[in-house]
Formats: C-alpha cells, structure tokens, sequence
C-alpha cells in the first residue's frame, strides 16, 4: 500500500530522518582502518538509542545488527562482524531509526584511507545517480524515470546497475510501496503524489550487475564477480513543486 503523508506524520518524518543522518555523520567522523565493522555497528546503535530512537534494522525479519556495513564487494546487507576494515576499503553503512513510529533511511559508502582512483569514482558516481534522479522530481514524475536517471548515468560510466534490489516507499514500516528500481523506461509507471515518501538508493557496481545471495547468513549480497559496489541512499518526501531530501 502506498501511503500519503499529511504535515504531523511529515514532522515525524522529518526527525527520524534528522537522527539518520546524523548518526550517519558521526559513523563518517570516526570510521577508521583497523575497525571491526561490529564496532561499526556498535558506534551506530549508541548513537540512535542516544536519540530516543530505536535501530528498526536490528530484529527486522530477524536481521542480526542495527546497521549494514558492505565492504567493498559486498553491494548490500553486510552483516557486521570479525571483518576488519583496511586501507583502500570502501564501506557502505546503511541504517534506519525508528521515532514516534515513523522510520528513516539511508546510506552512505565511505573511503577508508587510500582509496585507488577506480573505487573512488565509483562511489561518486553513486552519489551522483542519486542527485540526477532527484533532479526534476516532484508531484506527477512517473515512478520509473527515477531509475531511468540512474541507470544512464550509472551505464553512461561504465558501471552495473543492480536489479535484484530496489529503493521503496517509507513510513510507518520501513518498507512499504511502491518498490524503485534503478533501472526503468522513461515516462513509465505511477505518478508520483505530493506527500509519499520513497528511499532512492542506487546500488552500481564496477563489473556485472548480477549479484549473489548468501544462502547461510540469509542476506549478505555481493557482486558476481567479486569486484566493488558502492550504495547511496536518501529517504526523500515528493512535494508539489520539487522534493525535500529529509536524510541530508
Ligand atoms: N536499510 C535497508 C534498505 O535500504 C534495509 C535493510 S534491512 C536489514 O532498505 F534487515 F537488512 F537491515
Ligand atoms: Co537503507
Ligand atoms: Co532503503
């Protein structure tokens, strides 16, 4: 169900989304080679909890820690662990918090040291997939234009687009509809209404799009080919005249 947010769910919103990128801003302050990406997400449930929030992703359909952090070839749902994080790494930390019953998400992928030229474009063209498809966003847009900016620009420099995960509508729940790829055919799909609140979270990849599941943990995502993926997320609400990032 899509859900229409009227201006006292926006305000929970809007703080939810505060402590998000908040947290998300001290992650970036003190992530450092030689940490465990556990103590990545030790860092990250403090600080929620901290804020009278609650980490929605620990215990979300069983998901073991408040936080996914994504080391280099992992795209998405890095479980934190013994892992430790090196120079030249590109970790994606990904989190949602949950105030008042409204949750708030979004990612981002931080250089680790010396990051080789490669994997830093990556990442920026990550960012950049994001900005693009918020660019003329607002009330009316058809859904799949978003995916359609994204997987131009994302291909236009080479990089895999992922399919088999999607951005997605945010509210009450931390997943609602609609789903958002990243890939899409211009001036298709449903109209986008004033008041809805989607993640946009391009996940591209320096190789091929394809990607695989761990069957034993039951969520770590890498790419096929082993080569780097980098994520960047933004919870954003759809306004009449533009959109307002509430993650930033
Ligand atoms: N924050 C993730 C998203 O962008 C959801 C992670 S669910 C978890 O949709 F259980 F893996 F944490
Ligand atoms: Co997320
Ligand atoms: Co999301």
């Amino acid at each position: 169900m899509i859900t229409i947010k009227g201006q006292r769910e926006i305000e929970y919103m809007r703080e939810s989304c505060r402590i998000v990128k908040e947290t998300l801003d001290f992650v970036g302050k003190n992530i450092r080679a030689g940490m465990t990406t556990k103590e990545v997400d030790e860092l990250v449930y403090k600080y929620i909890v901290s804020c009278g929030a609650y980490p929605s992703e620990l215990g979300y359909e069983g998901y073991p820690a408040s936080s996914c952090v994504s080391v280099n070839e992992v795209v998405v749902h890095g479980i934190p662990g013994d892992r430790i994080i090196v120079d030249g790494d590109i970790v994606s930390v990904d989190i949602t918090a949950e105030k008042n019953g409204f949750h708030g998400d979004a990612a981002r992928t931080y250089l680790i040291g010396n990051v080789s030229d490669e994997k830093r474009k990556l990442v920026k063209v990550a960012e950049e997939c994001f900005f693009k498809a918020v660019e003329d966003l607002r009330q009316g847009t058809p859904l799949f234009d978003i995916g359609y900016k994204v997987q131009t620009h994302a291909e236009a420099n080479g990089y895999g687009v992922v399919r088999a995960l999607t951005g997605h509508g945010i509210g009450r729940e931390m997943h609602e509809d609609p789903s958002v790829p990243n890939y899409g055919k211009k001036g298709t799909g449903l109209r986008l209404k004033a008041g809805m609140t989607i993640c946009i979270e391009p996940m591209i990849t320096m190789g091929t799009y394809k990607v695989n599941f761990n069957r034993e943990d039951g969520w770590t995502v890498t790419t096929a080919d082993g080569k780097p993926a980098a994520h960047y997320e933004n919870t954003v609400l759809i306004c009449e005249d533009g959109v307002e990032i509430l993650t930033l």
